[in-house]
């Protein structure tokens, strides 16, 4: 019999991925994972107590090939309250090694697998209640090369879904603990890539260059949901089909299974930021399944031609059928720092505001301006829009973004500029300032003029 030459297993965490294969012969192949249950945060001023395989959720990102015989210490660390073990989804036997690597806090356990099935494969937590322990952050993949490894790419990722269950509702500030029953429900507040929101956001965001090629480990622990995984302003060229050895190539959006995986390859052609995605939209929008990846390089326009022509489009205007135009009013302030007198008569400005809200505001703001809870801010009773006309004129005339605060509770959207004439943006504010409780100031389009 041929003994095995000995390596230490290289371990990282998420979304690094250790070296590649290769052609490198079979091993005995040494993996040393230490469980530490940590607080950390999970959205901003929001904390939860994590588990977790190596200190990150994923936990860390094992790397073999078919043939290694894998010897697998799991240490429970002192401070931890509770017992722990591994079932990986690599792994031909009981329970995946779930009894074999069964540990208390302070203590640690080794046992023995071979790696016989190439793939990307889960492994998690499954001491009970199971889905408690997953949903705190116990999971991570292994990925067993076929021999002769995986082609090589410029870059490779470590991406993975999970879905968490907080007492208070997404967004609620302090520790947050683990909400059995909306588990059960199966009734999330965060789905997030890496543990939290914003893992892959900012500062965070993955980069690559224009004409590398990028793969993606990506992963899903669930507990709960299955993911949608999409890539906004790209196109898989090949998908390693739940992880398996079967490819599937040109893809726009492929399943994922809680407790599965998916092997991604693309080239990046333009300098973009790709957004990654659970295209199930709202948890990628309203509760954190949201990621870039981050291309630099020279403009291609033989890929994307960007906006090659632009201008006004109205389907009412009429062809010059010889009739004179309607002439229009114009008001002259002959008094500045006096209240501007518009002859326009105030019941007919209303009427018009409530007309252009109806067409432009309400699908966001809602029929009574009360807003939607953390997505669209009230313009009813808002304090925001009473304390500042301009500003107010501004919002219409430029958008916003960032983070606002409206009647102490915060929005950190986006509203697109309104393309309105100044008399129907003073029309619209005129009908919003004189309803819902706000202060009756009357918007002339002199006012909004003077803001462009
Ligand atoms: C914020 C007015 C259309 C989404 C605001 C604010 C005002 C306003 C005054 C400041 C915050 C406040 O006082 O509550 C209007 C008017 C609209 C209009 C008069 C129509 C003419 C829309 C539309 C959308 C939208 C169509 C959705 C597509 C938002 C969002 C914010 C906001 C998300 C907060 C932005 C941030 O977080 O920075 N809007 N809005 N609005 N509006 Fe609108
Ligand atoms: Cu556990």
């Amino acid at each position: 019999i041929k003994t095995l030459g000995v390596m230490k297993a290289e371990l990282t965490a998420p979304p690094f991925v250790p070296a590649p294969v290769g052609k490198r012969v079979a091993k005995k192949l040494i993996v040393d994972m230490e469980i530490i249950e940590e607080v950390a945060e999970m959205d901003n001023g929001v904390e939860y107590v994590y588990w977790t395989f190596g200190g990150s959720v994923p936990g860390s990102f094992i790397r073999t090939r078919v043939g290694d015989e894998v010897e697998f210490t799991l240490k429970n660390h002192p401070d931890n309250k509770l017992p722990h073990n591994i079932d990986l989804h690599a792994v031909t036997g009981q329970g995946g090694g779930a009894e074999a690597s069964f540990v208390a806090p302070g203590q640690q356990r080794t046992f023995t697998f071979k790696a016989i099935n190439p793939g990307l494969y889960v492994y998690h937590c499954a001491t009970a209640p199971v889905g408690m322990h997953i949903a705190n952050g116990m999971y991570g993949l292994i990925l067993v090369e076929p021999i002769g490894g995986l082609d090589p790419v410029d870059r490779e990722f470590y991406v993975m879904q999970g879905d968490f269950y907080t007492k208070g509702k997404h967004g609620e500030k302090g520790l947050q603990d683990f909400d059995l029953q909306k588990a059960i429900d199966e009734n999330p507040d965060y789905v997030v890539f890496n543990g939290k929101v914003g893992s892959l956001t900012g500062d965070n965001a993955i980069k690559a260059k224009v004409g590398e090629s990028v793969r993606i480990f990506f992963g899903n622990g669930g507990p709960n949901l299955a993911s949608s995984f999409h890539v906004i302003g790209e196109i898989f060229d090949k998908v390693y089909l739940e992880g398996g050895s079967k490819v599937n190539e040109n893809v726009q959006t492929t399943l994922v299974p809680a407790g599965g995986s998916a092997m991604l390859e693309f080239t990046v052609e333009s300098p973009d930021n790709l957004v990654l995605v659970d295209h199930s939209i709202f948890r990628a929008f309203n509760k954190g399944a949201l990621g870039i990846l981050s291309v630099e390089g020279e403009e291609n326009e033989k890929v994307f031609g960007g906006v090659i022509a632009e201008g006004p489009y109205n389907p009412e205007t009429k062809i010059d059928d010889g009739t004179p135009p309607i002439e229009t009013e114009v008001v002259v302030d002959e008094n500045p720092g006096e209240p501007v007198t518009t002859t326009q008569n105030i019941d007919e400005v209303m009427a018009k505001g409530k007309k252009l809200y109806a067409q432009n505001c309400l699908a966001c703001h809602q029929p009574e301006g009360q807003g939607i809870a953390g997505a669209f801010p009230p313009l009813a009773k808002s304090d925001y829009l009473n304390k500042d006309t301009d500003r107010a004129i501004n919002v219409l005339l430029n958008g916003l973004n960032g983070e606002i605060t409206v009647n102490g509770d915060t929005y950190n959207s986006v509203m697109p500029a309104q393309r309105l004439s100044d008399e129907d943006n003073a029309a619209v504010l005129t009908y919003i300032y004189n309803n819902w409780g706000n202060n009756g100031t009357v918007v002339t389009p002199e006012q909004v003029k003077k803001q462009r």
